[in-house]
């Protein structure tokens, strides 16, 4: 059979939402990137840029709705510049503030047209390899109508594809738009949705979707997603159980205890989970301790998860019980994390 030829892909800047994609994005192409103020667009779309920016690409970021100021003040917070990316700031424009001056009849027309000219003006001058344009959510506003809304973007999306450019468009998503939203998902290659929701407790819960993409088997559904001082978005793609894991033969892990691996037939069957559940102070850590302890003796490597305590605690509890861990633990043998289960997402534990 012949081998199938691979698509090229460029890095969509976020290492997790590249593996998502099986590699990154199609090359030249236009993609939308959907969320509702606050999800991230801006800030994704700025590491898209980067990313681009790192490879020597041209750039440029259409802001209908950002000031330059803001779009800085955004990429300061996370320690970035916008060094190599040129920003076509328009909600500023002159021409579009002359335009709003017209009698209503002409506005629409005019600051479409407007609009549009400066903006193709701004890419046959840079010539950009990526662009951001934010957001599509003005261009609605100006339209209202939405078969012209879809007219304009099936020709921008004419003009980009003539010019081998990668687009991200970002949408805005409001209560109103989400009924609009199916048609415009139907012109663009890609879609990308960023859900930000509240839970009942504890921090916000960011996931991301990509809802479509056209010849590529995504890995669907949400995975879960954080913005990070420093480092923007991160993803955290879900883990699938892989094939791999079911062809490793089972072995018995004995906790060092005879009496209590002869309970077991033997030890615990590797590859299975066990509860153990008791009231407090009854012993459950300490025997977690035990097998942990049985087997980085035996020169295994042990991964140990707190939720209730921090580290410095397991280490004096264990010592209290007569098991050294900590010399295990500075020698990489055992790995050992705290974490708050109210601020982490299984998808930030899982990776
Ligand atoms: N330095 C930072 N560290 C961590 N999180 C940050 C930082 N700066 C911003 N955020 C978070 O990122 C969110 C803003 O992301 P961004 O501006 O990319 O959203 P957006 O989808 O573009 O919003 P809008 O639709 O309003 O333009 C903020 O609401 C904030 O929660
Ligand atoms: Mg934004």
């Amino acid at each position: 059979m012949a081998e199938r030829k691979k698509q090229t892909v460029v890095s969509s800047g976020i290492s997790g939402l590249d593996e998502i994609l099986r590699g990154g994005l199609p090359a030249s192409n236009l993609y939308i990137v959907q969320g509702a103020p606050g999800s991230g667009k801006t800030t994704a779309a700025l590491q898209f840029l980067r990313a681009g920016v790192a490879l020597g690409e041209p750039c440029i970021y259409v802001s209908l709705s950002q000031t330059r100021a803001e779009l800085e003040a955004i990429a300061l917070s996370h320690g970035w510049t916008l060094d190599g990316i040129r920003v076509e700031e328009l909600s500023a424009s002159d021409s579009i503030n002359r335009a709003a001056d017209q009698t209503i009849f002409q506005t629409t027309e005019l600051r479409l047209d407007e609009t549009r000219k400066a903006i193709e003006s701004a890419i046959e001058e840079h010539k950009p390899s990526r662009l951001v344009y934010d957001s599509l959510l003005e261009i609605r506003l100006i339209t209202a109508d939405s078969p012209r809304f879809r007219r304009e973007l099936i020709a921008f999306k004419a003009f980009l594809a003539q010019r081998n450019i990668v687009a991200l468009l970002l949408d805005t998503q409001t209560y109103e738009t989400d009924r609009t939203g199916e048609e415009v998902d139907g012109i663009a290659h890609g879609v990308i949705r960023l859900d930000k929701s509240l839970e009942e407790y504890g921090g916000v819960r960011r996931r991301i979707e990509v809802s479509k993409m056209r010849g590529v088997p995504v890995a669907d559904g949400y995975h879960d997603m954080a913005i990070r001082e420093g480092e923007g978005v991160v993803v955290f793609p879900r883990i699938v159980p892989g094939a791999a894991a079911r062809t490793v033969k089972p072995q018995l892990i004995k906790s060092g205890v005879d009496t209590l691996d002869e309970m077991f037939g033997g030890g615990q069957e590797s590859g299975t989970t066990t509860l153990v559940i008791g009231q407090a102070g009854t012993g459950k850590s300490t025997m977690a301790s035990l097998y942990a302890t049985a087997a980085l003796k035996r020169g295994e490597s042990v991964g140990l998860f707190l939720f209730e305590e921090r580290i410095e605690t397991f280490f004096r509890r264990s010592e209290g019980l007569g098991m050294a861990l900590r010399q295990f633990h500075e020698d990489g043998q055992l790995i050992l994390r705290d974490f708050n289960p109210n601020e982490i997402s299984p998808g930030e534990f899982g990776q």
